[in-house]
């Protein structure tokens, strides 16, 4: 595609420009966004970039594996992986409301890449895969709406006193732009049609206090949903799909004895640009077939439902 690979260039051409010869950390999802940014800064300055990808305890199943051989392994560009599990569930500890997980999580990402910045004797840049929806629907510095609707972890979650100036050649760029981009930088296909997955991670899939074990659980969840998904061959007709570990319990039933567990949401959208979102409908024996499964197999979880809202009126994440 012409247009992507002009639009590759230009930008090669803007961010050697606005680096100059400085150091310049990307914070690494795992995510497309911040996938196809890396690739496009390393283009552009090489080993002038370090990636940071960070665990704090709240990324899917084999996340963090999966990015560490696709950056290490496949491209060899510098990455860091910082295990920092303790430093967001013991700041998590107590944390209900949506917006002051978002603050919380935004701003120990930072207080992270500034350590990390440190230790490579200072960066002058950070580097984000920050998307033109994200810059729309989170602040109103910005000129989009007057109504904060969340604080993207991108955008708003910032603190004022960061010292690193911000590296964001996506954020003109919709869904289907990266994608397009992901491809025209060899960005393996199996990461380029990757649901999107939020900066905040599990934290914000789990209304009221974020604990390890409720991660756990939503972990486990989470990733028999998406297999049962991939397997049915519904995986790339859905925007994004992913589970909610609700605060509430119930009761059950199992084998001879009562439970008193979590009640777990499913969510499945259908969208392209994440602004409006339709649910997925799943032809009728699937989600019975994972409720059983998940039931099953998940300890902490007895009840599962099924979230049939669109955007709007509901957002797509649920905090
Ligand atoms: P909502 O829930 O606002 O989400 O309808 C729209 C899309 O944005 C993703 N999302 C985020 N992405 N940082 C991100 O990088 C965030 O803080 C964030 N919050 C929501 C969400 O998963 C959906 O694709």
């Amino acid at each position: 595609d012409w247009t992507m690979a002009e639009f590759r260039a230009a930008k090669i051409a803007e961010i050697r420009a606005q680096v100059g010869d400085a150091k310049v950390i990307c914070g690494l999802s795992g995510g497309v966004d911040s996938s196809v940014a890396a690739l496009l800064i390393h283009e552009a300055i090489g080993d002038q970039l370090t990636c940071v990808f960070v665990d704090g305890g709240i990324l899917r199943a084999g996340e963090a594996e999966q990015v560490v051989s696709l950056f290490r392994g496949h491209y060899h560009i510098p990455l860091v992986h910082v295990e920092a599990q303790d430093l967001f569930m013991d700041g998590l500890a107590g944390v209900t409301d949506p917006e002051a997980k978002r603050k919380f999580i935004g701003k120990t990402f930072i207080d992270v890449f500034e350590a990390e910045a440190k230790k490579i004797g200072g960066a002058d840049f950070l580097a984000q895969g920050t998307l033109y929806p994200d810059v729309i629907e989170s602040v109103s510095f910005t000129g989009g709406p007057s109504v904060t609707i969340k604080s993207h972890h991108n955008v708003g979650g910032l603190p004022e006193r960061m010292n690193m100036k911000l590296v964001e050649p996506l954020r003109e760029l919709f869904k289907d732009e990266v994608r397009a981009l992901g491809r025209e930088l060899g960005l393996p296909e199996v990461f380029v049609g990757r649901h999107p997955f939020p900066g905040p991670g599990l934290a914000i899939r789990i209304p009221g206090e974020v604990t390890r074990e409720r991660c756990d659980i939503l972990r486990k969840a989470d990733a028999i949903y998406l297999e049962e998904i991939r397997n049915a061959g519904l995986y790339d007709a859905i925007w994004q799909a992913f589970a909610v570990l609700l605060p509430v319990r119930t009761v059950g039933v199992m084998g001879d004895g009562r439970t008193y567990d979590h009640v777990l949401a499913l969510r499945a959208v259908t969208s392209t640009d994440g602004m409006t979102a339709e649910v997925f409908d799943f032809p009728s024996d699937f989600l019975p077939r994972v409720a059983t499964r998940i039931v099953n197999e998940v300890r902490g979880v007895n009840r599962v439902v099924y979230d049939y809202t669109s955007k709007p009126p509901g957002t797509i994440e649920w905090e």
